[in-house]
């Protein structure tokens, strides 16, 4: 049926109509928080490039995450700076790594929160690839051993979810059996499936001091040209037994959320990345973009073309838009 019988501006005359037949609505339920953590206490350093995010030292971190869950951020996504770095990233896999300090402290105070801790040696290594150097190259099957321990690692800390994001080949298996094999079959896998090699994450580098000292991440995340490779990416991983398939980043890669979401039947994150967020800091801070509407209108596109979860540093923000929206409503 078409015009004059079907008129699509009729379900748009009304607010409360308009309310009614919204397809996508972004819930606090969805969101998780990235946040880094630093040695020392009472350490807050500014990141400059992310304006309003800090590296924390633990004790800072833990009142940090007390503040988001009374504004209704319910998980968050740990990265470490550790005190010393080394060649293979062992400094990642030990009881007292800055990761697993934090887990525990969070978890002695905070009972009602989902920690995600993700796995990578990039923040853990001299010359800050994501593993082991062999030949000028990160060696997968050497790198798939320390990925393995510092999972482990972080479950016996108190880690709700481990989240993996080096790209190497076959690293969701080999995590999935050590966990298995120490007694948490418990714990969740949410692999960085489809990890492109994107200029998007240029902010989290300084946040994390996580830049490689050489070349570049291009033999082992994604070209940024490609989707079917992604949905192969996600394939193994699923195969492997990943319980959240994860797309990094977002924007630039809807298409791909959207391909992954009508080919599997499994929970998709996408991870906003800092990149992204940062771009929408600096237009806000020249007066350029109405903030509030663009992170909302960002959030939903995620959510529209197929995430199910979404990690984004403007979480907190969000937080505060949706309860700005709710007190409008007059709830
Ligand atoms: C570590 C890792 C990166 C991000 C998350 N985990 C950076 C990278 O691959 O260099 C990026 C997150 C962001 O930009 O917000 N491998």
């Amino acid at each position: 049926m078409s015009f004059p019988t079907t008129r699509l501006r009729r379900l748009r005359s009304k607010e409360i109509l308009r309310n009614m037949v919204r397809e996508t609505k972004v819930s606090m339920d969805d969101l998780i928080m990235p946040l880094f953590v630093c040695p020392g206490t009472n350490v807050r350093n500014p990141i400059s490039s992310m304006p309003g995010n800090s590296q924390l030292s633990v004790d800072l971190l833990v009142e940090e995450c007390k503040a988001l869950v009374a504004k209704g951020v319910k998980s968050v996504l740990l990265f470490g700076i550790p005190e010393s770095k080394d060649e293979h990233g062992h400094v990642a896999c030990v009881a007292d790594g800055i990761v697993q300090k934090a887990i525990r402290a969070i978890k002695a105070e905070i009972k009602d929160i989902i920690v995600v801790a993700d796995v990578c040696n990039c923040e853990y290594t001299t010359h800050g690839h994501c593993g082991t150097i062999v030949d000028g190259d990160v060696h997968n099957d050497l790198t798939l051993e320390t990925l393995a321990k510092q999972s482990v690692s972080l479950a016996e800390a108190g880690a709700d979810i481990i989240a993996p994001s080096d790209m190497m080949d076959g690293r969701v298996g080999r995590i999935r059996q050590a966990l298995d094999e120490n007694n948490f079959y418990n714990i969740p896998i949410m692999a960085y499936s489809a990890k492109y090699a994107s200029a998007f994450y240029g902010p989290f580098r300084e946040a994390a001091e996580s830049a490689p000292k050489f070349g570049n991440r291009s033999t082992y995340q994604m070209d940024t040209a490609n989707s079917n490779e992604a949905l192969r990416e996600i394939e193994q991983d699923i195969e492997e037994g990943a319980d959240i398939v994860m797309v990094k980043p977002a924007l630039s890669y809807l298409d791909v959320i959207r391909r992954v979401k009508d080919t599997y039947n499994i929970p998709i994150a996408a991870y906003n990345v800092s990149g992204e967020f940062s771009m929408v800091k600096a237009a806000a801070a020249n007066g350029w973009i109405d903030e509030e509407r663009i992170i909302k209108e960002i959030l939903t596109s995620i959510k529209r073309a197929g995430a199910d979860i979404i990690i984004t540093y403007h979480a907190p923000q969000m937080a505060d838009i949706l309860r700005k929206e709710q007190q409008l409503k007059g709830y």
